[in-house]
């Protein structure tokens, strides 16, 4: 089956304020409105959470999708001071949520159960897809680790899930090698896909060929619009997740035009 591509905008932490949300993406949708075809990949911007519903609004009409970076690890409603649901998101018309990126693991505690029974909420809204981050520490890509890590952070948060459940859901998994995010050094488009393979090797194991086929692995860190033409012409690789160069609507604009 042949794999749409899917680019992924995630902003993190940025920009500074609703204005410059709301220009950003004013420019991202003046650049999408007039230019979408049926052979365009798939788009994904993930704002923060207050800038959500504005680029839900600003982006409506464009084909862009919107997701959340991360949500609640526990059911709404309830008594969790400054959480956000996966029915919220849902509700207000994301498609998708961000599981498990390197940055939430390092800096906020994220383990692989908590990102698995975040999982389990996300697939209990019907119609929101995960975007699902693993990717291998320097150290451990210099050990030789990079194909037990991914095996294992897969393993642990797909834990279960059946192949019935990826299926009639959108799960794409990220890989991301932590030392290539926001350091300027991509891995080379022959390492992402060594890597994607390892990654689709486990994903058949826990889900059958068929299914593993037809999820998409996205490859992020250091994407840019000079480096994307050659990482999609590699046969596993599926799509990007963008960080920084998603922050200029020309930087962004340029990565999906090169991933068609
Ligand atoms: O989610 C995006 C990744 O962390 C990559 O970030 O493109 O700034 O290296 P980057």
């Amino acid at each position: 089956p042949k794999r749409v591509p899917v680019i992924a905008g995630n902003w993190k932490l940025n920009p500074n304020t609703l204005s410059e949300a709301t220009n950003l993406l004013k420019l991202i949708a003046s650049n999408f409105l007039y230019h979408r075809s049926a052979s365009d990949p798939e788009v994904v911007i993930f704002p923060p959470y207050p800038f959500l519903m504005p680029a839900l609004e600003l982006l409506e009409g464009t084909g862009i999708k919107v997701g959340a970076q991360n949500c609640a690890l526990q059911e709404s409603p309830g008594a969790f001071t400054g959480e956000v649901s996966a029915s919220m998101i849902r509700s207000m018309g994301c498609d998708y949520v961000m599981l498990g990126h390197s940055e939430r693991r390092t800096l906020f505690g994220e383990t692989d159960a908590k990102i698995n029974a975040k999982a389990h909420l996300c697939l209990k809204q019907p119609g929101l897809g995960i975007i699902l981050c693993i990717g291998e520490t320097l150290e451990e890509y210099q050990s030789n680790l990079l194909e037990s890590v991914v095996e294992m952070q897969l393993k642990k948060g797909l834990a279960g899930l059946k192949a019935e459940d990826i299926s009639s859901s959108s799960l794409i998994i990220a890989y991301e090698p932590c030392w290539a995010i926001n350091t300027g050094i991509a891995a080379t488009p022959q390492q992402a896909n060594t890597a994607h393979m390892a990654v689709r090797r486990t994903l058949t194991k826990l889900f059958g060929a068929d299914v593993a086929q037809s999820i998409r692995i996205q490859y992020g860190g250091s994407v840019k619009p000079d480096n994307i033409e050659d990482l999609m012409a590699m046969p596993e690789i599926d799509g990007a997740l963008v960080g920084g160069a998603s922050l200029t609507a020309d930087g962004f604009t340029r990565i999906v035009d090169g991933a068609v």
